[in-house]
């Protein structure tokens, strides 16, 4: 029998081709994967996105268990989260998953965005993937939040207090607005219940939708690359990029190789380290919350920390919150900010270079200052830092466009390992 050319007509027979009389299966295989042609320049830093969502998964699959030992309330939260550590079987597996999950879930998604500011992939013509992947990030942050709350541990609750408290510093409904939130006087049950409620309804909906969306986008445009050139605008004979190559299988088992890696390091934290020293899960959080003691040092998991830093490096709490908030929404502006002609740091100047060096740096020093107490030397690092941190994107339009620049190859520059 004569082989079927990869990605032809589906069989005229048997199950398979029962169920693509009903469902396009191969239809989709055929034009999202091995008909869908990426980059043939991909390096690791293009792993970070199916990790991401193999992490959104996995979190999704052990919140769903958790939820079924998990009891919501006040009096039952701590408890219900100490039973599942201890009496339900490998219930203290999928706790130290899912709590590892979450801190996995950030360092990935960090790298990944890195990605995109190492390569330009947020300008033009790939805004709105950018904007999708930002409204990603923001549900990621208060879902990570909420989750936190719910072992309503001691840092659970302080958390909480703090951060809900911030919504006070809006003018005018501040007070009205945190009373409304908490949906009591103070942090109770009802913030529980509801926090719950939304970590695992409502959030995870709103992810789902919203990854999907980015990832439409990302098909509208298809992927940049290390080069930052467009593979769309140099086709074959065949109507195909000339630098491209088919997604599967070439990504697919690639992709496959990063997910191993990750395993194996996610292993190592999950059975050996899931603490990760107070990083990970603090340690106020194994005591019961307690709205009588307050814990030495209030602070959030590390991956909300930079943000921390430049909220207590002001004085004045409403600034501080304001300026917080801008260290967030800033990466939404990026695409209008990067003047540049060219994409890739790999074809940019010295300035850009610099500017993304010491940002990168002083998003590691305000994430380590924000764990420390907000007192001395650590609070005139975190203004130098949260100096730098904004001089990235707001004289961007500046250096960006005074930068030099070399020039962009024709085609994509592959070496063959
Ligand atoms: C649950 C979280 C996320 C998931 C599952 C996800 C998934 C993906 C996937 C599968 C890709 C294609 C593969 C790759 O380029 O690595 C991608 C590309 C991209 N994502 Fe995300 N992403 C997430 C969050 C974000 C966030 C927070 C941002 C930025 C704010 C972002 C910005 C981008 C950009 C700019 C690209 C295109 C990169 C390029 O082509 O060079 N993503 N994403």
């Amino acid at each position: 029998m004569a082989a079927q050319p990869a990605g032809t007509a589906p069989a005229k027979s048997g199950l398979w081709a029962w169920i693509n009389k009903r469902l396009p299966v191969s239809e989709f295989i055929e034009e999202q994967l091995t008909g869908y042609y990426a980059p043939k320049n991909f390096n690791i830093w293009y792993f970070f996105g199916s990790l991401a969502l193999l992490v959104l998964v996995l979190q999704l699959v052990t919140g769903i268990f958790l939820t079924m030992f998990y009891k919501v309330g006040e009096a039952t939260s701590f408890d219900s989260v100490e039973y599942i550590m201890r009496e339900v079987r490998f219930g203290w597996l999928i706790r130290y998953l899912h709590s590892s999950g979450a801190s996995a879930f950030f360092i990935v998604v960090y790298l990944h965005m890195f990605r995109a500011l190492l390569y330009g992939s947020y300008k033009k013509p790939r805004e709105l993937l950018w904007l999708f992947g930002m409204l990603v990030y923001l549900a990621l942050m208060a879902e990570a939040f909420m989750g936190y709350v719910l072992p309503w541990g001691n840092m659970s609750f302080w958390g909480a207090q703090v951060i809900v408290n911030l919504f006070g510093t809006i003018p005018g409904i501040g007070p009205g607005l945190v009373e409304w939130i908490r949906g009591d006087y103070g942090i109770a049950d009802a913030t529980l219940n509801r926090f719950f409620a939304l970590h695992v309804v409502a959030l995870p909906l709103g992810l789902l939708l919203l990854v999907a969306l980015h990832l439409v986008a990302l098909r509208r445009t298809g992927s940049n690359n290390p080069d930052g050139i467009e593979i769309k605008e140099k086709l074959g004979a065949d109507g195909k990029p000339l630098d491209g190559i088919p997604f599967h299988p070439y990504y697919t088992v690639k992709d496959v190789v990063g997910v191993g890696v990750f395993f194996v390091l996610f292993a190592i934290v999950v059975f050996f380290v899931p603490t990760f020293g107070g990083l990970f899960l603090e340690g106020p959080n194994f005591e019961p919350a307690n709205p009588l003691s307050t814990p030495e040092h209030i602070a959030p998991v590390w991956y909300f920390t930079p943000f921390y830093a430049i909220l207590r490096a002001v004085p004045n709490q409403r600034m501080g919150a304001l300026l917080m908030l801008l260290a967030v929404v800033s990466f939404l502006f990026l695409p209008w900010l990067d003047r540049s002609p060219v994409k890739s740091m790999r074809y940019r100047g010295p300035l850009s270079r610099i500017a993304l060096t010491l940002f990168a740096i002083a998003f590691v020093a305000l994430g380590y200052l924000g764990l420390q107490p907000a007192e001395g030397l650590y609070v005139i690092l975190a203004r130098i830092f949260a100096v730098i941190y904004f001089a990235y994107f707001w004289l961007m339009p500046w250096y960006s466009k005074i930068d030099s620049v070399k020039p962009v190859p024709e085609r994509v520059v592959y070496h063959a390992h």
